[in-house]
Formats: C-alpha cells, structure tokens, sequence
C-alpha cells in the first residue's frame, strides 16, 4: 500500500498572507532569530519574544487556509494509502484546510508551555511576560515554539513515516533548516519517489526526483488531482 509522506513550509501559508521567513522582506529581515527564536533571546528580552509571537498569532487568527491546504486535506481524507501531514509551520492551516494528525515539528502558535513543569494548553491571544502557568502556577509560559537550539517535536514519528513512505513531498520549504531539509534523504534511502513543490529551486532541490515550480495554490491542487485520478 503506498505510503505518502508531506513537509510543509511557510511558502504553502504565504498565499494566505502569513509572512514566509527567508523570501525578501521576510520575517529573518524584520527581525534577528537570536533576538525572537532562541531560548537565550527570550531569557534576554521576554516581553520582546511575547510581542513577536502575540503578532503572529493574531495574524494566524486571521488568516484563511488557501486552496493548497483545502487539496491537501483533500488527498489525506480521499487517497486510498496513508498520508502523513508534517509541517515546520506553526500556523493551523493545515487543521483549517481539513487535515487531521498534523506533526508541527516546530511547535504551534495556538498551544503555550510551562519552561518550568512542561505542561501545555491553549495559548490566549496575547502572552504575557510571566504568563502564569494553569498547572503549577509559576510565571513560566512561554510559546509552544521549538526555537534554534532546541529539539524539533515528533522526530522519532517523522523519522518512522520517512522510513516506509513511497512518496515524499516538499512544498513551501527553502531547505535552509535541519532536520526538515534532511527529509528527502532518508526517503530516498527508503526507495520512495520525491517531488519538491515549491516557488523556486530550494537549497536541496538536488535531492529530489521531480520538481514542480510555481505557486502553492497553483502546483498542489494539480498535484493532488493526479494523485486521486491514479496517475
Ligand atoms: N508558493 C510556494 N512556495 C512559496 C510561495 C508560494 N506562494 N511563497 C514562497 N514560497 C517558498 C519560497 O521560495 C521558499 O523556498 O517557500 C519557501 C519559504 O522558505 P522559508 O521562508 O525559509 O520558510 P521555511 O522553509 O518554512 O523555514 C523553515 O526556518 O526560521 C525557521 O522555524 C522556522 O519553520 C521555519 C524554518
């Protein structure tokens, strides 16, 4: 039974008018990643970090899911094998669009986490510096976002799929961050067909079998059409 393996990244939320990360004008050149997306920035400058979350969870909340993620909830409810949803994004599109079990390996905008006694529940709009955690009470929450120098959520599950997949997609990803640019690899260590959907060539376009330029809302219903006509 064929097994279809899907990492997304912030090009499939872009059409949706969530910020990408890396394209111009992009959130790395609003802001430095050491400032909003390590542990030691928010050490540094808690109330920083929580503005910079608080402003992209607003904006999640306003965003509709594209037509890219409405064929992706598509194929994982109609293809007749397994599809596994993984997204760096920490958005809920995908869940939006109609996809279910979705593995955010970077965490989500919607969930908060106690650094003091691990325990998770939904985040509220605006987090506060000292956000008071519901389970021990200590002003330790923080966004559920895994930030550079921390360890991506679901890897042993993600690396599982990626084991016996027979399709591995890329889209909307620029192959600049690890492990989910190393992806590919381990799927075509595993026999399986790759394609990268994707605006332009990524840094590992190299490793993929297929290439389908173009906008995501334009490249993946087709894709996903072909997939549920057989072809
Ligand atoms: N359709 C398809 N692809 C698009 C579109 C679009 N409309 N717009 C942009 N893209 C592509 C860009 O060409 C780029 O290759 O999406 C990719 C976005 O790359 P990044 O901004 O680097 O985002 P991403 O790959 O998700 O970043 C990975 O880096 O900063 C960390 O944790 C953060 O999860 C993020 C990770």
């Amino acid at each position: 039974m064929e097994k279809i393996v899907i990492l997304t990244g912030a090009g499939i939320s872009a059409e949706s008018g969530l910020g990408t990360f890396r394209d111009a004008g992009g959130l790395w050149e609003q802001h430095r990643i050491e400032d909003v997306a390590t542990p030691e920035g928010f050490a540094r400058d808690p109330a920083l970090v929580q503005r910079f979350y608080n402003a992209r969870r607003a904006a999640a909340a306003e965003a509709r899911p594209n037509a890219a993620h409405e064929a992706l909830g598509r194929l994982q409810r109609d293809y007749p094998g397994e599809v596994v949803l993984v997204t760096q994004n920490v958005d809920a599109l995908h869940e939006a669009g109609g996809a279910r079990d979705v593995l955010h390996m970077h965490g989500e905008l919607a969930s908060a986490l106690c650094a003091a006694c691990g325990h998770r529940w939904p985040a509220p709009m605006e987090m506060q510096v000292k956000e008071p955690c519901p389970a021990c009470d200590r002003p330790a929450g923080r966004p559920d976002i895994v930030w550079f120098g921390e360890v991506p959520y679901h890897m042993d599950e993600i690396m599982a799929h990626l084991k016996d997949c027979t399709l591995f997609a890329a889209i909307g990803t620029s192959g600049e961050v690890y492990p989910a640019a190393g992806f590919v690899q381990i799927a075509d260590i595993a026999g399986a067909h790759s394609v990268e959907l994707n605006l332009e060539a990524s840094s590992v376009h190299s490793n993929f079998a297929e290439a389908r330029l173009g906008r995501a809302t334009e490249v993946v219903p087709l894709w996903v059409a072909e997939l549920l006509s057989g072809h």
